[in-house]
């Protein structure tokens, strides 16, 4: 989002840099970023974990490892990197002194290389190392340096309204808030940042953005994996805060948001934590709930979630929910908003689906019965990103026929690659850009929506892996036509039916 890219010398510090994120993630953003000439040559990683045995040495060669299996060839390039740059410093079981060893560290690294205690510490931990990390940081004075001094927190923010808090008054306590970016990865999707532009930029859609043109907005994550492994940590968690209280609930106040006076994170988050003030709370009515039994993907069978290693026998964590939410406001009084996210789903789709009303008059009755998908603005996130505009046409010859048809922009097609979410968001961290991390504010707001759903959760329905989850959820949609369509109709689509 920034639009100055100059990133000052600094030292980027990551807690739980032996972890999967910092593997999968982390460094192959960060290598990116500098084989592109993003970092200058004063841009240096310290690792920062319990192991005590790794050593500078040892990091690097895993660093490598990992810069291999993100793709990146082990050349030269990527090596000379790994020596440069990267730094180790084990932190022992977390105790006072293990702090202040790595205080100890940073300041012979920023004296050595001169830099002037620009800091990041990037916290890639489990939720449960959170707390202990933040004081312990902040009681080494971690917190305050010579230049500035940034923290980095990764969803989740907190399990429920009141963790949320007892979180935000810990963070504050050492950080003020202009120096805590908290990370939601969607936000760094070029797509979603581009939703902004889309809106704002272009005066012809703003224009019908409202009540008087939109009959709904339906906004899908589906998702073909399960538990990815990490059923440890999902099963204590399931589908509403793993990705509803989070990345829909991002989509959303994008999509539902006013216009800001600025293009600025005062400004664009003060307007998207407004949404969620305005919305309505969430009926059991509103809610479809559902788990995956085993199934088939891709023709390849796939267990059921309460067979996944390291899923408790019996779970009920809910893997599917679809939700419909009322923003009620000005703009959006009447529009129902769907949310709809699963885990083991035909296919891997996130997609925001703007419905337009219909004609107020149809002059082509009987040949077109106005249709939830006749003009709708489909913004697809990933895979392809881009927009599809579907409208009516009139199918060429005889009999007088109907058809819709999409206009449609891809961005491959237009622009080739486009950054991992994780380059974007680094980059804006270190210029001290804040537009697309997390407020407190939205993080609490977010929670007092979902907070009562989670103390009442309705019963959770079976669909079976590889459909477009539980039948209720079909039934959801009544009184808009009558099924779970939309998520169906891309599906079809997409499996060419
Ligand atoms: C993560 C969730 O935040 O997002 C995962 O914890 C989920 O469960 C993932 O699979 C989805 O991210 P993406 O970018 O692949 O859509």
């Amino acid at each position: 989002m920034t639009s100055n890219n100059r990133v000052a010398p600094h030292l980027f510090v990551v807690l739980g840099a032996t972890g999967d994120l910092m593997r999968r993630k982390l460094l192959p953003a960060l290598f990116h970023l500098a084989a592109q000439g993003l970092l200058k040559e004063a841009s240096l990683i310290l690792g920062a974990a319990r192991k005590t045995d790794l050593g500078d040495v040892g990091f690097r060669a895993q660093a490598r490892e990992a810069l291999a299996a993100a793709g990146f060839s082990a050349d030269d390039l990527a090596g000379h990197w790994c020596d440069e740059c990267l730094f180790y410093q084990p932190i022992g079981l977390g105790e006072a002194e293990g702090y202040q060893a790595l205080a100890a560290r940073i300041a012979e690294l920023e004296q050595a290389h001169h830099l002037p205690g620009n800091r990041v510490f990037y916290l890639a931990l489990p939720p449960a190392a959170l707390a202990s990390t933040i004081v312990g940081l902040g009681e080494a004075g971690l917190n305050r340096s010579t230049g500035w001094s940034r923290l980095v927190v990764e969803k989740p923010f907190g399990r429920d309204l009141v963790s949320a808090q007892d979180l935000n008054r810990l963070l504050h306590r050492y950080f003020d808030e202009s120096q805590i970016y908290r990370i939601d990865h969607y936000l760094g999707k070029e797509t979603v940042q581009n939703l902004l532009v889309f809106r704002f930029a272009n005066a012809l859609f703003e224009s019908v953005w409202n009540r008087d043109r939109v009959k709904r907005v339906q906004i899908t994550v589906a998702e073909e994996v399960g538990t990815g492994g990490r059923a440890g940590y999902y099963d204590g968690v399931g589908v509403i805060r793993d990705m509803v209280q989070n990345h829909l609930t991002q989509l959303l106040m994008l999509a539902a948001m006013e216009v800001p006076t600025g293009f600025d994170a005062e400004a664009i988050r003060g307007e998207k934590v407004k949404v969620l003030r305005q919305i309505e709370p969430i009926r059991p009515e509103d809610v479809v709930l559902g788990q995956y039994t085993a199934g088939q993907i891709d023709h390849r069978e796939v267990p059921g979630y309460r067979d996944e290693p390291g899923v408790a026998p019996g779970s009920t964590t809910e893997t599917f929910a679809a939700l419909r939410l009322q923003v009620e406001n000005w703009r959006w009084q009447g529009v129902p908003f769907y949310l709809c996210t699963g885990k083991r789903l035909p296919r891997r789709l996130t997609q925001i689906e703007v419905a337009f009303r219909c004609p107020p008059v149809s002059v082509f009755r009987p040949f077109f019965r106005c249709e939830i998908d006749s003009n709708v603005l489909v913004i697809t996130l990933q895979p392809d990103e881009g927009f599809d505009l579907c409208f009516e046409v009139k199918a060429p010859g005889e009999p007088f026929s109907l058809q819709t048809h999409r206009l449609h922009f891809r961005y491959s097609e237009a622009f080739g690659r486009l950054p991992d979410a994780y380059e974007t968001l680094l980059l804006d961290l270190l210029t001290g850009d804040q537009t697309l991390f997390v407020h407190a504010d939205e993080v609490e707001a977010a929670w007092r929506l979902y907070t009562p759903l989670l103390e009442h959760r309705p019963s959770v329905h079976p669909y079976a892996a590889g459909t477009w989850g539980p039948l209720a959820a079909e039934h959801f949609l009544g009184d808009m036509g009558g099924s779970w369509r939309v998520v169906t109709r891309a599906g079809k689509e997409a499996d060419g039916r």
